[in-house]
């Protein structure tokens, strides 16, 4: 089975969040499990570097005198870079300029990415030997114009290979103004409530989502609350006319570079045989952050996107209240201004109690991971999350509110005396949830023991790939058996 993804970001290339995480080792794993696989990612400036880049061909696109380049990378042919200067070399983030602002031209860049995977699936970059995949999986809203763009090949005759839509996060949507659809050289028929019209905007999300054969999302919970109108953020109506083609697969983690017992960011390793190795991590952490070095210091952790999704708002109306007891508490991430500028400005009012460091910094979130006691994740709404995972392996147990993958992964531990559970659940959403959630996993940290067995439980579970790819690989079976694919 010849397989395509196409995507944004790919670590350790490119990341933001999760996505990168995603598309680095899922793509991987399929291919060892026998998947003929290619995806295709933007070049952005950095990495990988030219010299460790082939020239495949330049690619045309209709419409346009804009050209591509594909470039594979020498030790990993299956990876092929789109190389646009001008509209993937530039400073700051793949979707933000160095400011944090939106490009102004995502729609054009990204439409380009599209046009450009729909000339390699319909088999008209000859450079390519006549490679063309059998399905072709999508994500996110940067990609959600190939599915609609092969709807109208085909509409014209064409035939086209099956396509499968992943949605990892439902509230970025890619909207755009209607006469975007011009400048795009897209059909107006199709702009109505039935095909990409969002509320009055052009939406690439949306045009996935009606145009996909097929629809996931990365975990069993969010795909049953998306078809809620509470959170499916206007695209529930839709979802639910869709749920016979919507799976939720949970996403897996990479335990190659998720391993407390071989990690080379950490100073010691560990495993849940033996924990010694996490006290030294909390001892390195401690001091390489200027915390206070007290090992019955309760030490919380946060590694987030700051924004209003992931309810950091929740953990700094807490911290007054927490720095008045034997709680420590670092948060690494990168945001809204005002959510870092409040972070900073407690973190300065609590010098050795408690850090904020805004930045986006790979080898210090392994070191949290592994030196912090426990992990904070409140988000308000979370489609799968995998921070919640790493902290499992990392023997830190996580406190979670009670969302999307966050559920589906998270066991409560009650008061620890009845050895169940891996974490701490609550809900609603508030300040006051989560304080009860920190209290009761204060409460079982100071008994040692039943502390170790929670977070012995928590690492010996598994949310390796394995199961997870072996589900994609049925959902691509299952199109080929429905006969999607007869015409192709
Ligand atoms: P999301 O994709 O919504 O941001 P996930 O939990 O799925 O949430 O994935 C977030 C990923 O990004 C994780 O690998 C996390 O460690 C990483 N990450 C987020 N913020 C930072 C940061 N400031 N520094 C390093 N890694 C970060
Ligand atoms: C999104 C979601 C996150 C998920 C990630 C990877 O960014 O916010 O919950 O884990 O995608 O699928």
């Amino acid at each position: 089975m010849r397989v395509f993804f196409v995507a944004s970001e790919m670590a350790p290339f490119s990341k933001t969040g999760g996505l990168g995480d995603v598309t680095a080792a899922l793509p991987a794993i399929l291919r060892a499990l026998g998947t003929d696989i290619r995806i295709l990612v933007p070049l952005y400036p950095d990495r990988p570097r030219m010299e460790d880049l082939r020239k495949l061909c330049t690619v045309h696109i209709p419409f346009s005198t804009t050209t591509g380049e594909l470039w594979s990378l020498y030790d990993q042919p299956y990876i092929w870079f789109l190389r646009q200067p001008e509209y993937f070399h530039r400073p700051g983030g793949p979707y933000q300029d160095p400011r944090g602002q939106d490009w102004r031209d995502n729609a054009e860049r990204f439409a380009f990415l599209n046009r450009v995977a729909v000339e390699i699936v319909q088999g008209r970059v000859a450079e390519l030997d006549g490679w063309r995949p059998d399905i072709v999986h999508l994500h996110d809203w940067q990609t959600g114009l190939v599915p609609y763009l092969l709807a109208l090949e085909e509409k014209v005759g064409a035939n086209r290979p099956a396509t499968v839509f992943t949605i990892h996060n439902l509230a970025y949507q890619g909207r755009f103004a209607p006469e975007m659809l011009r400048r795009l050289h897209l059909p107006e028929e199709d702009f109505h409530p039935g095909g990409t019209e969002l509320y009055g905007s052009f939406s690439f999300l949306k045009a996935g989502l009606v145009y996909a054969d097929r629809l996931t999302t990365v975990s069993p919970r969010y795909a049953h609350e998306i078809q809620t109108p509470e959170s499916g953020m206007g695209l529930d109506g839709l979802l639910r006319t869709r749920s016979g083609d919507l799976t939720g697969i949970l996403n897996g983690i990479d335990t190659t570079i998720w391993n407390p017992g071989a990690d080379p960011s950490l100073p010691a390793h560990f495993n849940s045989g033996s924990l010694t190795g996490k006290s030294a991590c909390k001892t390195h952490l401690q001091s390489l952050l200027g915390l206070d070095t007290d090992h019955g210091m309760f030490l919380l952790g946060m590694i987030s996107r700051l924004v209003e999704q992931k309810g950091c708002d929740l953990v700094l109306q807490l911290m007054p209240e927490l720095m008045r007891r034997r709680i420590q508490m670092v948060i690494l991430g990168t945001g809204d201004r005002h959510l870092e500028q409040w972070a900073q400005e407690l973190a300065a009012r609590y010098p050795g109690r408690m850090v904020a460091k805004i930045a986006f910094d790979e080898c210090l979130s392994h070191q949290i991971e592994a030196g912090i006691d426990a992990f904070l994740m409140p988000s308000r709404f979370e489609p799968c999350g995998l921070n919640q995972m790493y902290s499992l392996r990392y023997g830190s147990p996580p406190i979670v509110h009670e969302t999307g993958g966050l559920a589906d992964t998270i066991q409560d531990a009650g008061d620890g005396s009845r050895d169940q559970g891996n974490g701490f659940i609550f809900r609603p959403a508030t300040a006051d949830a989560l304080r009860n959630a920190i209290d009761r996993a204060e409460s079982i940290f100071v008994q040692p023991e039943q502390w170790q067995r929670l977070q012995r439980r928590g690492m010996a579970e598994d949310y390796s790939w394995q199961q997870t790819a072996q589900q994609y690989i049925t959902l691509y079976r299952s199109i080929f058996l429905n006969g999607s694919l007869e015409k192709y």
